[in-house]
């Protein structure tokens, strides 16, 4: 088994949707020409499942007050050089009216850990956006909550939940994040999503401070477990204010093998090339989606706060990466064989969207 060549090491990917640790270290490791196969690869499974096409969201950034003090994220909550705010609920409701004109049938509701939006505020946000736009999915990803506050949410409306898990290690985990924080309780809030009937994403950044390759391989096999409906990664990129301002950026082509890894271990998952990626290398979008991916999330928040919401330094939140430059977007797409799919993007086998899943 061992000593396989890289391309029999894509090609026995492909066909087992399994991997062993040195293998993804050969994945890894492999010249530009080896990684070509890898991401051809991908993108040819990508293409079987969903066509040359991408779905997209529209991300509402619509608070950056958050609870939590996250090593390396530019909104936690002792970075006090930043002006925080906080959309209304009807600004909320312009900015998915806005979206829908504009022909996105997925909101991504995004926050920090902000305690104001209780679970009856967002409720009746979702009801009203659902009221308005039956046909728009509602995505949350505001963080760790309570059972009875995903459940509440998911029974006014909401379809899916991004959590991003960071790390499937806990040693890790504890690196990247304030004593206070809990990996079990992080996982244990993934668990509960699948459980309530959210589709769910979860995911991690690559190259985060302290990461090893026995970290990316056990990431990999908790997304192989957990077999969620969405994985988000992105370079980890410093934010000059965090504990982890002088840490290296993680690496954009590892960033790539791992999204093809992904496609491959976990063929119909709805994966975005995400604004990090597009952020530290300028091809970033289209280079995620000939490796796989096949979301991208423009940024519908109101522009005059884009600015506030930097989890990462050179955050990008202009041109393609805005919601109101799709055509811009649909150009640069273009040039490599891609369209949009302005359709709900749900997972594959998420039957029928809303209908087939019971609501209390
Ligand atoms: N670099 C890259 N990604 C980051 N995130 C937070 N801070 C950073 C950073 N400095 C990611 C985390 C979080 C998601 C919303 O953004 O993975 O879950």
């Amino acid at each position: 088994m061992e000593n396989l060549s890289y391309k029999e090491t894509v090609d026995l990917l492909k066909e087992s949707h399994d991997l062993t640790e040195s293998q993804l270290i050969t994945l890894l490791d492999g010249d530009r020409q080896c990684k070509n196969y890898l991401y051809e690869t991908a993108r040819r499974t990508t293409d079987a499942i969903f066509g040359r096409t991408v779905y997209l969201r529209g991300l509402v950034e619509f608070s950056n007050i958050c609870k939590n003090d996250c090593y390396y994220c530019g909104i936690r909550r002792s970075h006090s050089h930043i002006t925080r705010y906080r959309l209304s609920g009807e600004e909320i409701l312009r900015c998915a009216d806005k979206g829908y004109r504009l022909g996105f049938r997925t909101i991504v509701l995004q926050s920090g850990e902000d305690l104001y939006y209780t679970a009856d505020m967002l409720c009746s946000i979702i009801r009203e956006i659902k009221q308005s736009h039956p046909d728009m999915a509602v995505t949350l990803s505001i963080g760790e909550k309570e059972r009875d506050f995903y459940q509440a949410c998911f029974d006014a409306g909401a379809d899916r939940f991004l959590l991003r898990h960071e790390t499937a290690t806990r040693l890790h985990y504890e690196q990247l994040h304030p004593p206070e924080m809990s990996y079990e309780h992080r996982m244990n809030c993934l668990k509960t999503l699948r459980e309530i009937g959210y589709q769910t994403g979860c995911g991690f950044m690559v190259g985060s401070p302290g990461q090893t390759g026995h970290h990316l391989y056990r990431d990999l096999m908790f997304i192989k477990e957990f077999h969620p409906h969405m994985v988000g990664i992105g370079p980890f990129l410093s934010q000059k204010d965090t504990p982890f301002a002088k840490e290296a950026n993680g690496s954009p082509n590892d960033t790539l093998v791992l999204l093809s890894i992904i496609r491959l271990l976990e063929p119909k998952v709805l994966l975005p090339a995400t604004t990090a990626l597009n952020t530290i290398a300028s091809d970033g979008r289209e280079s995620g989606l000939l490796a796989g991916a096949n979301v991208i999330m423009p940024n519908l928040s109101p522009p005059d706060v884009r600015e506030q919401y930097l989890l990462y330094d050179n955050k990008r939140h202009t041109g393609a990466e805005s919601a109101e430059a799709l055509d811009e977007l649909e150009k640069s797409i273009g040039r490599i064989g891609f369209r949009i799919d302005f359709s709900r993007g749900d997972h594959p086998d998420y039957c029928c969207g809303t209908e087939s899943v019971k609501r209390r």
